[in-house]
């Protein structure tokens, strides 16, 4: 895996006079102080101290090789747009310096590649300059966050986005020409706190404005600096289109939905907000962009990415893998796949669909966040055994669901078959994952008691009693005990739907329903609750004395009835490695351990076919 730093920048070791070339004042230009170091001025104010890393490509490949980055993207610096300037001079400008840029390139033994620039206040000149310098070898381009009073949700600005997701251009976003100037005129602030607000400005008009809906989804875009503020902000811009109409902008989707759209770099300096980063966007969002060699940008670059405690998946993501991608550099050397030879293997290209892009590997592994510090071994162990049960949890539901909706579909249309058919159909893998379910336990019987305590404490008061989908499935089945939905108050959505799982009909409801509506179960009107379980029970056993007639309805009865007994083992099998693990000791979800949980062993969903049995040898 290549390690790539898309976010660093350059100038050239000397360029023309442009304040004579142009006649305007206030064009940067260098000054060289002594040996390596430099000036860069603007009129007569010291705009930045650099040094020879900006020019000189032997400085920038050996710091290339003390960090262990192979591959620099570089681009100009913001203070080079000119997009207040006259055209002609910015188009000027952009030129020299993009043929700069590509001179130095070619002296960095192919590990140095380059970003150009346009005049941006004008879209005509800004395409054909990005056309030209794509021909000439630069990857993509870097521009401002905005052109005076125009965001990048300006129409303008869209039509030149549109070129460069045809040219195959990657975009990096620059904030530049900071808001609120003049209340900032001290400390830095106009970089520490102006770039960050600007850069989310820009992300947020181009959500609002309904600019990536106009956009097609190849358009490879980069906010830098982690994308400013953005990611920490997002929660408020979502509630604020959630509930204020007038915040809701013209986008077709939820500002949260978006971020799959564009990458940001990992510019952020901060483990926490790095991570935070990466939870926001996902590690397939985030690229390596150091700000080098400024002195505001990352001094060991990669190194907060190499330090944190991201999988290491996610590492390789950040550092090289989301660049290659972002860079279109796969699609440039896989320019054969198009026609590929016979035999050839088949390497999907940046934008297709891939077997980790499709089945959100990199999100799923990063979801294992052990509690323990040190990381004891085992409470990975622990987390992925229960994360593999709450998936499977999450198929039984689904199942079940569509195994609700056939009984109901087969209630109304007692004529035809195919409903129980598929009913049963469902029901046989619900089968199938429960005994997967109840030998899973058997992999967590390989932590010794003492591991688990070791962790244990960190885990209050964590408790399966607050597994919602466990709880689901219970009151989907029939098994509705109101009383547990108060594990579930610090969690409103989990028992929002509880409750909704409460008052809708469940599995056994609709399956006796549909018994009845083919006739098979007869009640008085005033029955008691005995007489109406009989009646159910006698329903159940009227099927199994007519075989030839009703081979789908007892298929159903049998697959129920063992889902019913696997659930017990499940329970069964939970017990006996809960006292393997804290003997009878109490829960941390405050039970009595064991013993409470042995009170759940006689919990059936449907008794009415337990009761059958017992009726059929009368
Ligand atoms: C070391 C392993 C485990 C121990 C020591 C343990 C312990 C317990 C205890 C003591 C309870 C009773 C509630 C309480 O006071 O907290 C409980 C409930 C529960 N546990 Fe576990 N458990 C373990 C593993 C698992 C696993 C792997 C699952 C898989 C999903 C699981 C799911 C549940 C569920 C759903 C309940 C609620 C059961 C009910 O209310 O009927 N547990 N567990």
């Amino acid at each position: 895996m290549p390690v790539i730093d898309i976010h660093n920048h350059f100038f050239p070791r000397a360029w023309p006079n442009l304040a004579a070339r142009y006649g305007t004042p206030d064009w940067p230009w260098i000054k060289h102080t002594e040996a390596g170091k430099a000036d860069v001025m603007v009129g007569d104010r010291c705009f930045r101290n650099i040094y020879a890393a900006c020019w000189d490509p032997e400085v920038r490949l050996q710091e290339m090789d003390r960090d262990g980055v192979d591959m620099q993207v570089l681009s100009a610096t913001p203070v080079l747009f000119a997009y207040e300037r006259p055209i002609s001079h910015a188009l000027d400008c952009a030129e020299l310096f993009n043929d700069a840029a590509l001179q130095l390139c070619s002296q960095g033994k192919g590990r140095l590649k380059s970003l150009c620039q346009v005049p941006l206040q004008d879209i005509d000149a800004s395409c054909k300059e990005l056309s030209r310098s794509m021909r000439a070898g630069h990857l993509g381009v870097q521009i401002g966050n905005h052109v005076g009073e125009r965001n990048l949700d300006d129409p303008g600005i869209v039509t030149f986005l549109h070129h460069c997701a045809d040219e195959g251009a990657a975009v990096l976003v620059h904030p530049w020409n900071m808001l609120g100037a003049s209340r900032m005129p001290k400390y830095m602030m106009p970089w520490t706190i102006g770039m960050p607000a600007e850069t989310q400005l820009g992300i947020a008009a181009m959500i609002l404005s309904g600019a990536f809906d106009k956009l097609p989804s190849k358009l490879r875009i980069c906010f830098a600096h982690g994308g400013g503020s953005f990611a920490f902000l997002l929660g408020r811009l979502q509630n604020a289109w959630e509930h204020h109409p007038v915040a809701r902008g013209e986008c077709e989707l939820a500002p949260k939905q978006y971020v799959k759209r564009f990458y940001v770099d990992s510019a952020v300096f901060d483990e926490h907000a790095l991570r935070f980063l990466v939870d926001t966007m996902g590690a397939e969002r985030v690229m390596l962009g150091s700000d080098y060699p400024f002195p505001l940008g990352e001094y060991r670059v990669g190194g907060l990415i190499r330090s944190s405690h991201l999988s290491s998946r996610a590492k390789a993501r950040l550092l090289g893998d989301n660049a290659t991608e972002f860079l279109g550099l796969s699609q440039t050397n896989e320019t054969s796949d198009l026609k590929p030879q016979p035999g050839a293997p088949i390497v999907p290209h940046a934008e297709q669909l891939t077997y980790g892009s499709y089945l959100r590997v990199p999100e799923l592994l990063e979801l294992q966040r052990p509690q323990s510090s040190p990381q004891h071994h085992d409470e990975l162990l622990f987390i992925i055994v229960h994360q593999t049960y709450e998936l499977w949890f999450k198929e039984l539901l689904h199942d079940l669901d569509a195994v609700v909706a056939n009984l109901r579909d087969a209630g109304a249309n007692p004529d035809s078959r195919d409903e129980v058919y598929e009913a049963a159909r469902l029901l046989r893998r619900c089968t199938e994952i429960t005994r997967v379910l109840v030998e899973q336990f058997t992999i967590l019987e390989t932590m010794l008691p003492t591991h688990f305590l070791a962790f244990r404490g960190k885990l209050e008061p964590a408790s399966g009693f607050q597994s919602e989908q466990f709880r689901e499935l219970e009151f989907l089945c029939g098994l509705k005990d109101e009383k547990m939905l108060r594990y579930h108050r610090p969690t409103p959505e989990a028992h929002a739907q509880l409750e909704r799982r409460l008052r809708e009909p469940s599995l056994h409801n609709v399956f006796f329903d549909a018994l009845q509506a083919i006739g098979k179960v007869h009640l008085e009107a005033n029955a008691s609750e005995r007489e109406r379980f009989d009646a159910r029970a006698r329903a159940v056993l009227s099927l199994y004395r007519d075989e030839r007639s009703n081979r789908d309805w007892i298929d159903v009865c049998e697959r129920l009835t063992e889902f019913d007994e696997l659930v017990v083992s499940w329970r069964l099998r939970h017990i006996q490695l809960v006292e393997r693990v804290i003997g009878v000791r109490m829960g941390t979800g405050g039970s009595a351990g064991s013993s409470y949980l042995k009170l759940t062993l006689d919990k059936k969903f449907f008794p009415e076919l337990w009761e059958a049995r017992t009726l059929l040898t009368e």
